[in-house]
């Protein structure tokens, strides 16, 4: 079965094909960050407009990499929620659309649904059950995965996200927008051991997280070290390194309990946060450590794109799975709530 698979639920236009037999036949991104980039954060109105023009060329340009027709197309797979109304809305209108002039099935993807399943696209796949850590701009949640569609959120952010949080103490510091990889890259400069960040909501039972406090913690050492203005680029750089640790060491923490309490053994991570090096590091650590182990999608299916959203939409859809007439655009979807299937991958 041959998917085309549309991401257009913040600011980025991903497009991807699937083949269930040959798996991905082609792939096409583009990210809106310098659009957005003067505003330090997505701006929604300019995202929906840009995926307006951005979508159908490169649903040409992939079928094109791919040498195939609209004929050969079996299935649309675009991502109905979470995220911006607008910006769902475009790629809804647009997949539900071909699907009717194709006449193939469409289905409407959860977003996190396709972060979660990214790293079964490797050839080193997680064997179900296991314990995801989903980590993006939005979310920051602990899943238990019996099967795709058995979800169980076990732990989740009270407050802001851990992508969120990267990209606010970016800010902080005077970084661009989206912040996690230019946090991660400064903090490769910092002393350790010169500040130590709290480690939020660990000395507590629960899977649980909060990233508020920590936050307030890093803007106050913000302004505490700043004098006429200005930040000294090295403390900047060991404020960044304390704090991506304590997010790290937080992760590490919730991840173990998290195993231990369900007693599963695969742990995986994804979402954009996933692709830091040093969460990767020390969840290795901390898996090996607990005799398990810890699996990840590949850099570029960490952040957002279309391929994770074709393969979820392909695997739905080859389980018999199919939207009725609808376009569908939810802004706020409980990941729980979506239908299991029974199938091996
Ligand atoms: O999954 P994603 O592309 O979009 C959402 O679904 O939200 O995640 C984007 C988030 C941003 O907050 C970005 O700063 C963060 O992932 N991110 C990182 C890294 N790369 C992306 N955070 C920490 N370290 C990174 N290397
Ligand atoms: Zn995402």
């Amino acid at each position: 079965m041959l998917v085309l698979g549309i991401e257009t639920s913040c600011d980025e236009t991903g497009i991807a094909l699937y083949d269930s037999e040959l798996g991905l036949r082609g792939e096409a991104l583009y990210s809106q960050i310098k659009l957005h980039a003067e505003y330090g954060g997505v701006v929604p109105e300019l995202a929906s407009r840009d995926h307006i023009r951005k979508t159908l060329p490169l649903i040409r340009e992939v079928m094109n990499q791919a040498g195939c027709k609209g004929s050969d197309i079996n299935g649309v797979a675009y991502t109905a929620g979470p995220g911006l109304a607008g910006a769902l809305l475009v790629g809804g209108a647009i997949g539900r659309s071909l699907g009717m002039a194709w006449d193939v099935p469409v289905i409407g993807v959860h977003h996190m649904e396709g972060h979660l399943l990214a790293p079964l696209l490797e050839d080193k796949k997680p064997r179900f059950p296991f314990i995801a850590l989903l980590v993006s701009g939005g979310h920051t949640q602990l899943v238990t995965v019996e099967g795709i569609g058995s979800y169980k959120v076990i732990g989740e952010s009270v407050d802001d996200a851990a992508g969120e949080a990267f990209d606010k103490v970016a800010k902080m510091l005077g970084l661009p927008y989206p912040g996690g990889p230019h946090v991660a890259k400064l903090a490769e400069k910092g002393t350790p051991g010169r500040f130590t960040f709290p480690r939020p909501m660990t000395n507590r039972p629960g899977l649980d997280f909060s990233f508020s406090g920590l936050k307030t913690y890093v803007l106050n050492t913000v302004m505490e070290h700043t004098s006429e203005g200005m930040l000294n680029e090295q403390t900047a750089a060991d404020i960044a390194h304390a704090f991506q640790e304590a997010v790290v060491a937080t992760m590490v923490i919730k991840c173990r309990r998290a195993l231990e309490h369900t007693q599963m053994q695969t742990l995986v991570i994804a979402g954009g946060v996933s692709a830091n090096t040093r969460l990767r590091e020390e969840l290795g650590k901390m898996a090996e450590q607990a005799h398990g182990q810890l699996y990840y999608p590949e850099l570029k299916y960490c952040t957002d794109n279309g391929a994770m959203i074709a393969f979820a939409g392909c695997l739905r859809l080859m389980a018999g799975q199919q939207d009725d007439l609808g376009i569908y655009a939810r802004p706020r979807w409980d990941l729980e709530s979506l239908p299991p299937i029974t199938m091996s991958v």
